[in-house]
């Protein structure tokens, strides 16, 4: 009865401020998903008794705003640098704005083939799938539930392989911020999905 859970971290400075990258911390409202992230948890774990009747643990990636995030959920926790978020490279801590206005043929080249398109010194979505194969790798050999708390590329990609999503759909798959996707396997091999507001 093990399940995989994907939730992005809570609001971040950077969210507030429309920047992308960086390693900012939670805003009071991530802050109030931190403290509420536990409880839409706990109702979505199989009990037997007491206990959860598979062991959970919480996967984070090294970044402030998912460690913030997980710091009230009371299982085991590891944290992986393969669950950073897409590295945006040079435009890291700019805007979208920034971007079209100051380098347009990046900004066009990036709506063009968004799974491709590499930023310069940083990463693509090609990029981050592949990096992310160990992580995959790791979850398929666990028996446990496990927890990730990640980022909106990252989790686009573990929710498009799990899933099977074409990989040309991946980079706009809607990954909102505060929702938990649930995860379970099922019979046929393919994943029964529930997607959970926390609040
Ligand atoms: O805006 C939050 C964020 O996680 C950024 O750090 C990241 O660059 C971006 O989302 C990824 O989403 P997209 O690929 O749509 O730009």
């Amino acid at each position: 009865k093990r399940k995989i859970w994907l939730t992005r971290h809570g609001e971040s400075i950077f969210n507030t401020q429309g920047l992308i990258g960086g390693d900012s911390s939670l805003s009071e409202k991530g802050w109030d998903f931190a403290r509420a992230l536990p409880e839409a948890l706990l109702h979505r774990i199989p009990m037997t008794s007491e206990a959860p009747a598979v062991p959970v643990s919480v996967w984070t990636s090294t970044l402030k705003r998912t460690i913030e995030s997980a710091s009230h959920l009371p299982f085991p926790k590891l944290r992986w640098k393969a669950l950073d978020e897409i590295h945006a490279g040079s435009y890291d801590g700019c805007t979208y704005a920034q971007i079209a206005n100051t380098s347009p043929e990046e900004y066009q080249a990036r709506q063009m083939d968004k799974l491709r398109y590499r930023y310069p010194a940083g990463e693509s979505y090609l990029d981050v799938i592949q990096r992310l194969e160990p992580v995959i790798i790791e979850l398929e050999r666990e028996k446990e539930s496990v927890c990730i708390v990640g980022h909106q590329a990252v989790l686009r990609a573990l929710y498009g392989y799990f899933a099977a999503v074409p990989l040309q759909d991946i980079p706009t798959l809607e990954v909102p911020l505060h929702h938990l996707i649930e995860l379970q396997p099922k019979a046929d091999g393919t994943m029964q999905v529930e997607r959970i507001p926390v609040h």
